[in-house]
């Protein structure tokens, strides 16, 4: 994630005037406290943050809230928000109120493909000189799509692969064929050097303790299909939130029993660095996250910048902090449809306001407390 753009040294912090709640109207509150502004900021003005700033030039916006596979760590099938497909209309009048906009991530809690008109929108975003990305489960790549991959204007996609067997890949990523995936995989990289495309490509892999041995051989398995990077993620939170709603129990069981423990950090380390020097022979571009999290900030800046730097739809509409918040039942900073002001009227409201003054305090919402990129291990 990129720094925040704004001066650390020398904005301005206002007081919060309430306890922060991202919560959706009717839900229980996220276990917030109310934020203190750090010393400095409430009294001699060394250490400030613009609770108001502008809108970002980063966006992510959902073209479709639902998925056809149902991966053992993710909330799509769960999510109790409005699941929804967003009408062009809707994503047309989203792009004219982002004049500034420089990038769009397409994509957020569901499988993009799913959209009729996601390579629409692709277009449609393109031709304002948007930089477009997506990621994809790569089920429904057929030869048609994997040709408006590389003539739609997208700029990068990424392929999530969470293993590189059948039986681990299925075993996380439920209906899906690994056999399949890989052909498609080919399929679009044949695609793009027929087009002498330049759409990135590149794998992502959610890490856990029972994929994490294959890590080498997905490695092979992209400098075979010409891929040339790979992000290795960690699981996005540990779901321990209080008020969780209790359908995502059962998510959060998998994901505790899957995260990688402590006593195996030192295999993991060991199994990194025999990663990195065969990316190196391969030519691969290699993403790995921290192993343990971070103690303390590294400035008196906030330990996430999304609610500054970037900005979060939904399909049905709903501002969320940000992606991995995931859906509007979990946090949310209201709908933009609704609001007579759109975008900027969520981006400036109360609920986001709040955020942003509670990670200024390091005191955030127990959704960022249970965030792994909140503690510095995303
Ligand atoms: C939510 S998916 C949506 C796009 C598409 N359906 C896909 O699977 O790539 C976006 C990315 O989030 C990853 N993901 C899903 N659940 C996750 C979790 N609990 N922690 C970290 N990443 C997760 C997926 O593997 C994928 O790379
Ligand atoms: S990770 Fe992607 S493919 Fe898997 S269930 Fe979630 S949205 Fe669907």
């Amino acid at each position: 994630m990129a720094a925040p753009a704004h001066d650390m040294a020398a904005l301005d912090i206002a007081q919060p005037t309430a306890e922060p709640s991202l919560a959706p109207a009717g839900a229980q509150a996220l276990g917030t406290a109310v934020p203190q502004p750090p010393a400095a900021a409430a009294g001699s003005g060394t250490a400030s943050v613009e609770l108001h700033p502008p809108l970002p030039r980063f966006a992510q916006i959902e073209p479709v809230g639902r998925c056809n596979l149902a991966c053992r760590m993710c909330t799509v099938n769960e999510r109790g928000d409005t699941v929804a497909e967003l009408p062009l209309e809707r994503f047309v009048e989203l792009l004219d109120q982002m004049p500034g906009l420089e990038e769009l991530h397409l994509q957020g809690l569901g499988e993009p493909m799913l959209h009729p008109q996601f390579f629409e929108m692709v277009e449609l975003a393109a031709a304002r000189g948007i930089r477009v990305s997506a990621n994809t489960n790569l089920t429904l790549l057929t030869p048609k799509r994997a040709a408006r991959c590389v003539d739609s204007g997208l700029s990068a996609l990424s392929v999530s692969l969470d293993g590189a067997t059948a039986a681990t890949y299925e075993s996380i990523r439920r209906k899906a064929s690994f056999a399949k995936v890989v052909r498609n995989l080919g399929r679009l990289m044949q695609a793009r050097q027929e087009a002498g495309s330049t759409l990135e490509v590149r794998g992502v892999m959610v890490l856990m303790r029972h994929n994490a041995p294959e890590l080498p051989a997905l490695l092979r398995l992209l400098h075979a299909h010409g891929v040339a990077e790979l992000l290795v993620q960690r699981l996005s939170s540990d779901l321990q939130q209080p008020e969780l709603p209790a359908r995502y129990i059962p998510i959060r069981s998998y994901v505790n029993e899957h995260e990688i423990p402590e006593t195996e950090l030192p295999a993991l380390e060991a199994l990194f660095a025999e990663s990195r020097t065969l990316a190196s022979a391969l030519g691969i571009r290699l993403h790995l996250p921290r192993l343990r999290a971070r103690t303390t900030r590294s400035s008196n800046g906030p330990r996430c910048d999304w609610p500054w730097e970037q900005l979060y739809i939904t399909a049905a509409g709903q501002m969320l902090p940000c992606c991995m918040a995931a859906s509007a039942d979990r946090a949310t900073f209201g709908d933009v449809f609704t609001d007579p002001q759109g975008l900027q009227g969520r981006w400036h409201g109360e609920q986001a306001v709040q955020l942003r003054a509670a990670l200024v305090a390091d005191q955030p919402p127990s959704l960022c407390r249970s965030c792994a990129l909140y503690r510095g291990m995303f």
